[in-house]
């Protein structure tokens, strides 16, 4: 049966995948992968089994090995071996949560874990619920459309133009991720109406200024309605700082989201020992993003958007209510099925019950795999930090941290020494670091035992002499772009020392191979 095969085989990639010296990445171009997996073929008759199997192994030997402590690129990491059979449970039932009856116990698990992750979020037990989406950018574009149908209700008929005096308007930090950009994008609010408000030096949302902005739009004849804050950036990793901006949101009266996509699971689970600033004010925000196919482990794709105040306000907002597919007038429901309708709460129809692999993986492991899962991590995280702070100058280069990592991303640079020598840091230097940094990474890449990644973001200085954070505006902020750094992100529990260790041996191994000239 090709089931039966299917686990022998995909057993026998996983083993694999997961020894030392395996390869993780092989940096051929597209043209020789196409010839490899030969895809100008698309035979008449069926192939039969050899020759699927043959595909099979073709496709896990050109693809991006996850399963491997070296894969430190993106962030998510392996999948745990629980969320994958909760996969491919997924993909045997074929259910639909779209309505209850399609789906029975997948929308059944997807509510109560969305209820109890809503719960460990603060939100009061009586409303506390949530939905899954594929990733947390659909689960931003589903907040930010809910609130501003609950701002505007218009607009649900009569469109955007019943609202254009109003000019609504949102506001994001600068370090957020796109999804809000695509989100307002998509919602018609438009990216000319998208404010990005600087943060500090570490990467967090400066509340003063946002307040500052959140009255400027006010004075122009502009309506906030929208303010997403971010608990794990995607980049630095940082939190925005949360108390500060829902005193501010409850000021301006607008929805207060939270994108924890990356970092919330460090506020759900592991307390507020190892990340302090990673807190979630108490039933003072509205809504937030969760990923549990990031740090916590879970197969592509896993990811809940949470509401404090039920699904109804979802349902209220986006909902339509077609009779054909939503039965809400069935004459024989006795019990609150329709109200599990779950897909009509959402912009789509057709669902995947995610939930269900993340639910089997907390019953698996309980909730202290969680809690010990994030406290390795930024164990990890603290570890590269302070190896890149101590570790001695030599003669390829200089490490130099960026900030000081908040969450359990670490970011960094590796100066090249003939850069060093060869004169005063400014504009040139920043373009030939910018430039090392990405040839670099590239290099350590290649050689297809590591996998990492490069990443830049904006920073603002102060161009005034005043201390006065209340006279902070945004016209004495000059905005200037970091070179390019390394990020490393570390949410694999494989993760130790020594994978630490190749790592910076790697990068200083490529240095010397790129410059040895120089
Ligand atoms: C902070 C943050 N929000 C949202 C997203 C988007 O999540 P997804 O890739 O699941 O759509 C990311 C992705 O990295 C992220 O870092």
């Amino acid at each position: 049966m090709l089931l039966a095969e299917a686990s022998e085989v995909l057993s026998e990639y996983v083993q694999h995948s997961q020894q030392q010296d395996t390869t993780i990445f092989r940096d051929k171009p597209p043209e020789i992968l196409r010839q490899e997996l030969d895809l100008s073929l698309f035979p008449e008759h069926g192939v039969g089994k050899s020759e699927i199997w043959h595909d099979v192994r073709t496709i896990c030997a050109t693809a991006t090995n996850t399963w491997n402590s070296g894969f430190l690129y993106k962030l998510y990491a392996a999948p745990t071996p629980i969320g994958v059979v909760g996969e491919t449970l997924l993909g045997v039932l074929n259910n639909n949560a779209h309505v209850f009856h399609a789906s029975p116990a997948g929308t059944l698990i997807e509510t109560a874990v969305a209820a109890k992750l809503a719960q460990l979020a603060g939100f009061p037990s009586q409303t506390a619920a949530g939905l899954t989406f594929p990733g947390g950018s659909y689960a931003n574009l589903h907040v930010l459309m809910t609130a501003r149908n609950e701002r505007f209700p218009e607009i649900k008929s009569a469109g955007l133009c019943a609202v254009a005096s109003a000019k609504p308007v949102v506001f994001t930090s600068c370090h957020a991720h796109y999804s809000i950009d695509k989100a307002a994008m998509a919602a018609g609010i438009g990216l000319d109406s998208v404010v990005h408000v600087p943060t500090d030096q570490s990467g967090c949302m400066d509340p003063v200024i946002l307040r500052r902005m959140l009255q400027d739009a006010v004075d122009n004849g502009q309506t906030p309605f929208f303010v997403n804050a971010t608990m794990g950036t995607t980049v630095l990793g940082a939190c925005d700082p949360l108390d500060a901006i829902a005193d501010i949101c409850d000021e301006f009266k607008v929805w207060l989201h939270v994108d924890g996509s990356w970092g919330s699971p460090l506020a759900l689970f592991s307390g507020d020992t190892m990340t302090p600033t990673f807190k979630i004010p108490q039933g003072r925000i509205n809504s937030l993003t969760i990923n549990p196919h990031k740090l916590l482990g879970a197969p592509l794709q896993c990811s809940f958007l949470l509401m404090r105040d039920g699904l109804n306000v979802m349902r209220r907002a986006l909902g339509l209510g077609a009779g054909y597919l939503f039965h809400a007038d069935n004459p024989d429901a006795t019990d609150d099925s329709g109200s599990l309708d779950l897909g009509d709460a959402t912009l789509g129809c057709g669902r995947r019950p995610d939930a269900v692999k993340f639910w089997l993986m907390w019953r698996y492991y309980g909730t202290q795999y969680f809690v010990d899962r994030l406290n390795h991590a930024r164990r990890m995280a603290l570890q590269l930090a302070d190896m890149v702070v101590q570790r001695d100058p030599n003669a390829y280069g200089q490490w130099r941290l960026v900030s000081k990592p908040q969450s359990t991303c670490v970011c960094f640079w590796f100066v090249p020494q003939w850069l060093l020598v060869s004169g005063r840091e400014g504009p040139d230097f920043d373009e030939s670091l910018d430039l090392a940094t990405r040839k670099i990474c590239n290099r350590v890449n290649a050689s297809g035992q590591l996998l990492m990644d490069y990443a830049s973001v904006d920073l603002f200085k102060s161009c005034s002499s005043s201390d006065d954070s209340c006279q902070k505006t945004i016209d004495n902020l000059v905005k200037y772009t970091l070179p390019a750094f390394f990020r490393i992100p570390l949410n694999n529990p494989d993760v130790t020392k020594t994978t630490l260790v190749a790592v910076l041996n790697s990068i200083e191994k490529a240095t010397r191979e790129l410059y040895k000239d120089k």
